[in-house]
């Protein structure tokens, strides 16, 4: 199912750069910021967890999780060039029993799924504008705990992220990027009754973990 409330499409993320992600991981292990989740995770200290990953990309979270914290996972994912190298890095590793994979728009798809110990979003946030209705759909999955990366609220990050639209623009590419506000998620997430128990901060990207 393609994503229908924000312009994810099959060609934002291309087979190219799903392929390009999956060489980096490959070569240099998790990018930094999806380390950030990764080691917040891993501080909760649960075993045989069932993790929800939304909009996982190449799958990394998933991949790296399942050594240790998870005994399964749900990968959703609007883009079709992500799903497939996932699937197959998660069949070249062993993990395909243990991961379902479902294209579609969480959003979606959110009510027919089940709860999960964990849920993460790992640059998730930022490529929907609707951040509510994601995140709302996302702490109604979390058992435990949500860990998200999302840019942060910089001048110089808004700057950027404004200069990319404005290209998207004049490439007539529907796709866009968001700084959402921070303090806005923290308090959608608190009202579900996730508090924030860490962050961490990178240049772009900041790191919070929530716990139930
Ligand atoms: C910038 S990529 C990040 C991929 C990966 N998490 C990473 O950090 O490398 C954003 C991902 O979120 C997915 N995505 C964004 N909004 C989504 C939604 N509402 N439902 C499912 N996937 C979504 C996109 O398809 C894409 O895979």
């Amino acid at each position: 199912m393609p994503c229908n409330c924000c312009e994810i499409e099959n060609n934002t993320f291309t087979d190219a750069e799903a392929k390009t992600n999956l060489r980096d991981y490959r070569r240099r292990g998790p990018a930094k910021q999806t380390r950030l989740i990764l080691e917040a995770v891993r501080s909760l200290g649960l075993k045989d967890a069932a993790l929800l990953d939304i909009g996982g990309g190449i799958g990394t979270i998933h991949h790296e999780l399942l050594n240790d914290v998870a005994r399964e996972a749900t990968h959703v994912d609007a883009s079709s060039a992500y799903l497939k190298v996932a699937t197959e890095e998660a069949k070249r590793i062993g993990h395909e029993a243990q991961v379902k994979f479902i294209h579609a728009d969480f959003t979606d798809v959110a009510d027919e799924l089940p709860q999960a110990d964990v849920v993460t979003l790992d640059r998730v946030v930022c490529c929907y504008p609707n951040f509510r209705e994601l995140l709302k759909a996302a702490s109604s999955k979390s058992r435990k705990a949500i860990a998200l990366t999302y840019p942060r609220e910089t001048w110089y990050i808004k700057m950027v992220m404004s200069m990319m639209n404005f290209f998207q623009r004049v490439r007539r590419d529907p796709f866009r990027v968001f700084v959402h506000p921070v303090a806005e998620m923290e308090k959608l997430l608190n009202e579900d009754g996730l508090k924030r128990i860490s962050t961490r901060r990178l240049f772009v990207w900041e790191m919070s973990l929530y716990q139930r």
